[in-house]
């Protein structure tokens, strides 16, 4: 069989660049405040964290390591990394999950994509100017209502990601990062200003950091609470989308990676880099919803209602809402590309499909599943078109967020922590201290963290 040779980031630092782009995107901006919201605050906002450092970094060290021992797609990766380390071929599983993840993903993904793209020239012709509650409701209300304008932005965004892949994830995509990363940054911080200036900063930093156990994790109807683990269940599942773990995409961004980079630093950096992100745009966030009187658990719309009236009233912002909104549109871009990394390159090992086939199958088949998801903000948005009172868009976010992340994760710490030697991957991450830290949280933590909260949420424990 012919060996498919893949190409290799240039340096650490590109391969830095390269997962950060790739976990810093719509799940910081979009997802973690709207999810913040629904879940009510700063308990959840804990839960997360926890996540965050107590199973995403172990995690993500280990998905890296498997990548850059197994150098191909994650699908044959794992194939070979099990072949070597004599357990069953059968854990090639990870990156048949992981493929299919990264279908439903990026289907809904590129919809909310869309809608950064549709709000760029929104702000730039200055239809932001002046907006209030009402308006900017409207706004975005007519939006999603009509099917084709979502159609339309949706089909672009599947056009510029698969532009990016087809010509390798390298070439363009390191020096995209490279610019975004600290612009994006500095636009966050620059909106916290703006947001510490509106008179409810300190409502803000309290929904989000005050710890409210009986909010977030109770359910109450007429007098009587009963717990409920769905907030836990929510909040590891999104630390494994904003990390972009659990699916192959950082396995394969590993593969690509230089053999004596340091993994456990590169995995902080870039864990830590996302969280920052995250919290930036969450305090830049719920001191406008309140300012306003807006309702933080007002789901999917909640960022796209609110920072366009913020950019109304502020000086300047015309250009600061079209420099925003095209930033996220580029930090949306730089994961969407990974989410397809892992199918393509498969494709192009195993059945040696040029690349420009891989990607126009693979982005074609999700520019199909997403008209499901453009279908779910209107025509399909009724209780007919619902499963578990879930519309198609949520329920492909669930099922790929809180279901398949997790289980890909579960599977991929009892691989490197059970399947393989210990021997395996004290060569490949080649600490110097904190080894038998990492060992225990891969072997012991994070497995049954995962299993234990999956358990409750389905009820049996
Ligand atoms: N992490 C990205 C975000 O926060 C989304 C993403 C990109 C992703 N690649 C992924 C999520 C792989 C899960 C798996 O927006």
């Amino acid at each position: 069989m012919l060996k498919v040779t893949h190409p290799q980031w240039t340096t650490r630092f590109a391969f830095i660049l390269a997962a950060a782009g790739s976990a810093v995107g719509l799940g910081n901006i979009w997802k973690f405040p709207y999810i913040t919201g629904e879940y009510g605050g700063g308990a959840f906002v804990l839960v997360y964290l926890a996540c965050i450092a107590l199973i995403g970094v172990p995690v993500m060290m280990a998905e890296i390591l498997l990548g850059r021992q197994g150098r191909q797609s994650p699908i044959r990766t794992m194939r070979s990394l099990a072949q070597a380390q004599g357990a069953s071929s059968g854990w090639q599983v990870i990156g048949w999950m992981g493929v299919v993840a990264g279908f439903l993903i990026l289907s809904f993904y590129s919809v909310i994509a869309g809608w950064a793209f549709a709000y760029i020239p929104e702000a730039l012709s200055g239809n932001l100017n002046g907006l209030d509650k009402a308006t900017a409701g409207a706004l975005f209300g007519n939006l999603t209502a009509s099917p084709w304008t979502l159609l339309f932005w949706h089909t672009l965004f599947m056009l510029l990601t698969a532009l990016v892949v087809l010509r390798g994830v390298q070439a363009g995509l390191e020096r995209l990062v490279r610019i975004l990363m600290p612009a994006l940054v500095g636009l966050l911080i620059l909106l916290v200003g703006y947001a510490m200036a509106s008179g409810r900063f300190l409502q803000g930093l309290d929904y989000l950091f005050s710890v409210n156990v009986q909010a977030v994790f109770y359910t109450c109807q007429a007098g009587t609470c009963t717990f409920t683990a769905e907030p836990l269940l929510v909040a590891l599942g999104h630390a494994f989308f904003t990390l972009s773990l659990g699916m192959g995409a950082i396995m394969v961004y590993g593969a690509y990676m230089p053999p004596q980079a340091s993994i456990a630093s590169s995995a902080l950096l870039v864990a830590a880099a996302d969280t920052v992100i995250a919290l930036l745009a969450g305090m830049a966030i719920f001191p406008l919803v309140f300012a306003n009187d807006l309702a933080p658990g007002a789901g999917p719309g909640l960022v796209f209602v609110t920072l366009p009236i913020a950019f109304g009233s502020m000086p300047a912002g015309q250009w600061f809402g079209s420099l925003f909104f095209i930033l996220l549109l580029i930090a949306a871009w730089s994961s969407a590309i990974s989410l397809v990394e892992p199918a393509v390159a498969w494709l192009t090992e195993r059945w040696q499909w040029c690349r420009i086939r891989a990607t126009l199958s693979v982005t074609g088949l999700v520019w199909l599943l997403g008209i499901g998801s453009v279908l779910s903000f209107n025509h399909w948005s009724g209780p007919e078109y619902q499963w578990f009172g879930k519309t198609l868009f949520d329920l492909k976010d669930y099922l790929a967020s809180n279901i398949l992340l997790p289980l890909g994760g579960l599977l991929i710490a009892l691989f490197t922590a059970w399947a393989a030697q210990r021997r395996f991957s004290e060569q490949g991450l080649a600490l110097t201290r904190g080894f038998a830290l990492w060992w225990w949280l891969i072997r012991y933590l994070a497995p049954l963290g995962i299993v234990l909260i999956f358990l409750h949420a389905i009820g049996l424990v």
